[in-house]
């Protein structure tokens, strides 16, 4: 009786909407934690490419119950458009979406913050999507924030008031303008109706209770672990924890409670937004990557920068989550490499070798120190086994177990769903 996660180890878009989507008839319940409609999770099946930001990857799978956590922050507006476009494809949510009172809501002013504060920051900028994430948390662990249960509180116009108003003060002493606050608020209050028709609950007590019966529940990361608020490459990171505890404090489940922990990585590294990113590639093998990988973001679109797997980043993840499984995610990509590189240590500016993350990574100009593996060179059809995988990518697979101490036992090899090689059956 536990809840298994899958996050992310790397810095976001590792794959996380396919494979929870892929895994999701092994389960009884979804839940996403923490983020909010920073994320996007794409799921490919049927021909057709769907993106969520919000709503949990397991929403396809009528029987399945989708919660969102108390630690997430809830962007209603989206929450709608999502629901609309779940709507076009004939899922409706209303019976399986269960939305944590306790979510902190995003105000359109967050929105209008956020943006703020990132021009302010100049050529500092982290790079945010400008989603309103940050002034959201901020305003939670200030203890000022807005809850979803709120929307149902008859004081709920005043709560919003104080709230914006608070926020208009800071925003009048920045000079950013607000021109556009009309039109948002007349969608937030639009979107306030529409989600109000949705299912809201106290979820930690409905999760407890799904697992005390037994119920196989799967929590759904968003992000990666390299944008951890405490262990990423700070300050270039997300605004919530992104590692394993955050699955804990944002459902409110019992550490002991925790079964699996699936680590999802791709096969070599992306990053999008600001910050350290020690195997970037900056020459044309970075821009084949991210063209064949169609690196570009599911949320705002920018094309997203690419380099070789990093070790020591990856290993540091893996302890952070105390990871059991290893998902290797866009396989396919390096299918036409004669030589795939991966980076084993770290040189310091002083010319010593490490395989830890510095504690200033974003300072510490680490160079990436590599080892050069063969390629497989061919491409991957149909895969059914383990044991038959090309030699060379076998020995890819090998090679990171050796470096991780962690069993790989899922490939993924295409968007679809169904090009996924899983081992074993759990
Ligand atoms: P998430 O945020 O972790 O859910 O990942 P994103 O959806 O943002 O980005 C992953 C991208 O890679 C999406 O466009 C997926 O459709 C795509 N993708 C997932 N797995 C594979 C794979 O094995 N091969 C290829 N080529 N694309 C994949
Ligand atoms: P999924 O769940 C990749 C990045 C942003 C920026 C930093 C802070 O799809 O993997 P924020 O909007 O949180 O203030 O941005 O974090 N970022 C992501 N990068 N995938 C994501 O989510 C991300 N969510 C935020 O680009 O660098
Ligand atoms: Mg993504």
């Amino acid at each position: 009786m536990n809840m298994d996660i899958l996050l992310g180890l790397q810095w976001g878009d590792e794959g996380k909407g396919k494979i929870v989507d892929f895994l999701a008839p092994k389960y009884e319940v979804v839940a996403r934690f923490q983020g909010g409609p920073n994320a996007g999770h794409t799921l490919n099946f049927d021909g057709i490419k769907h993106v969520l930001h919000q709503i949990p990857s397991g929403i396809f799978h009528p029987t399945i119950k989708n919660i969102i956590g108390n630690g997430v922050v809830l962007d209603l507006v989206t929450l709608k458009r999502e629901l609309l476009a779940l709507e076009n494809v004939n899922v409706f949510p209303k019976n399986s979406l269960f939305i944590s009172k306790k979510a902190h809501l995003i105000l359109p002013t967050h929105r209008l913050l956020d943006a703020a504060y990132e021009t302010l920051k100049g050529d500092k900028k982290i790079g945010s999507t400008l989603r309103g994430i940050s002034p959201a948390y901020t305003d939670k662990m200030r203890r000022e924030g807005i809850r979803v249960g709120d929307l149902f509180d008859v004081h709920f116009a005043d709560k919003y008031n104080e709230a914006k108003k608070r926020h208009l003060d800071i925003l009048h002493y920045l000079h950013y303008p607000c021109d556009n606050l009309k039109e948002l608020e007349l969608d937030f209050f639009e979107a306030v109706e529409f989600v109000k028709n949705y299912q809201t609950c106290n979820s930690e007590y409905l999760i407890n209770e799904e697992i005390s019966k037994g119920k196989k529940v799967l929590a759904e990361g968003a992000q990666g672990s390299l944008l951890d608020i405490d262990f990423g490459s700070y300050p270039f990171v997300t605004s919530s924890n992104t590692t394993v505890a955050g699955a804990c404090t944002g459902l409110g489940v019992s550490p002991r409670r925790v079964g699996e922990v699936f680590g999802i990585f791709k096969a070599y590294c992306t990053r999008v937004g600001s910050g350290p990113f020690p195997t970037e590639l900056h020459d044309r093998v970075g821009e084949i990557i991210r063209q064949l990988g169609a690196e570009f973001g599911a949320t705002t679109g920018r094309p997203r920068r690419c380099g070789w797997l990093d070790i020591p980043a990856l290993r540091y993840a893996v302890m952070l989550n105390g990871v059991t499984q290893l998902f290797m995610m866009k396989t396919d990509v390096l299918n036409s490499f004669e030589e795939i590189k991966v980076c084993t240590h770290y040189e310091l500016p002083n010319g010593e070798l490490t395989t830890e993350v510095p504690y200033d990574f974003a300072q510490t100009p680490v160079k990436p120190v590599y080892q050069t593996l063969k390629g497989w060179k061919c491409k991957l059809k149909n895969l059914q086994d383990f044991d038959r995988l090309p030699e060379a990518l076998h020995n890819y697979i090998q090679f990171i177990e050796s470096q991780l101490h962690v069993p790989i036992t899922l490939v993924s090899y295409s968007p679809d769903r169904k090009d996924t090689l899983m081992k074993g059956n759990w």
